[in-house]
């Protein structure tokens, strides 16, 4: 088994999730929040990308936070819940170097696959890293998060690390996971750890490379994205 995963494995249960801090079944399954901290721990990770802000952010901020140049950079779509999150973060008085963004989703072409993703602006998060972990659990409901996995890409260092939350889910995150290996080949290594909370990915990046997208289910996908994206659109007029 690879030795982190061993590692973060062997220690998850010492990390300690208060029930008075967890805030309830929108955040990550506190197993698989203990894993997550555990991981980064095991990582020795120092600079941590995220994609969904919430309770998931505090787990990771306290491992980093005593490592020298520490940072973990924490996006979101909702302006509301990312002010949540920051709140959160500094009641917890937690030290490390947290920034806080938040980005809308935007229907965006990767290669022939139409798929909602962050409007980032180009390069900004190659620029902001190179990262050695990045959590990816969001956007949430359907949204889709197979965009999300290669806006991160580029901006992990090789040899570092991207987790995806709710691996479990039929149709979602298994399929997300053939296209992207289908996008990078060897560069990756998927690894799924079913048992924890609803299920997660641990990918490991081994290599850079440019990613060959997959014409896989192209219509379907396009189709998909317009739904979701008017979805989205209705949400934030509520
Ligand atoms: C699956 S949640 C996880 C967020 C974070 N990774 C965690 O574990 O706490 C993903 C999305 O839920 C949204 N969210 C945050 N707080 C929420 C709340 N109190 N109720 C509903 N959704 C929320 C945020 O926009 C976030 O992107």
């Amino acid at each position: 088994m690879n030795t982190y995963i061993a590692a973060a494995v062997a220690e998850m249960d010492k990390v300690s999730v208060s029930r008075f801090e967890h805030p309830g079944s929108w955040a990550m399954d506190p197993t698989s929040c203990r894993f997550l901290a555990a991981f980064t721990r095991a990582l020795g990770a120092r600079r941590v990308l995220e994609f969904g802000s919430g309770f998931s952010t505090l787990m990771m901020a306290r491992e980093i936070a005593a490592q020298e140049d520490n940072f973990l950079l924490s996006l979101d779509d909702s302006a509301k819940y990312t002010a949540l999150a920051k709140e959160a973060f500094e009641t917890s008085e937690c030290p490390a170097k947290v920034e806080f963004r938040t980005s809308d989703l935007r229907p965006r072409f990767y290669g022939p696959r139409l798929l909602l993703g962050y409007d980032l602006p180009k390069g900004l998060l190659e620029a902001m890293g190179p990262f050695d972990l990045a959590l990816i659990d969001a956007p949430h409901d359907d949204y889709g998060r197979e965009s999300v996995f290669y806006d991160a890409f580029a901006a992990v260092a090789p040899g570092g690390y991207l987790v995806l939350d709710d691996a479990n889910r039929e149709g979602m995150e298994k399929e997300y996971v053939e296209v992207w290996q289908a996008a990078y080949g060897d560069a990756i290594d998927p690894i799924l750890l079913e048992g924890i909370g609803n299920g997660l990915w641990v990918i490991e990046k081994l290599d850079d490379c440019a990613p060959r997208y997959s014409r896989r289910g192209l219509v379907k996908t396009a189709l998909k994205t317009a739904r979701n994206f008017s979805r989205y659109l209705s949400r934030q007029e509520e």
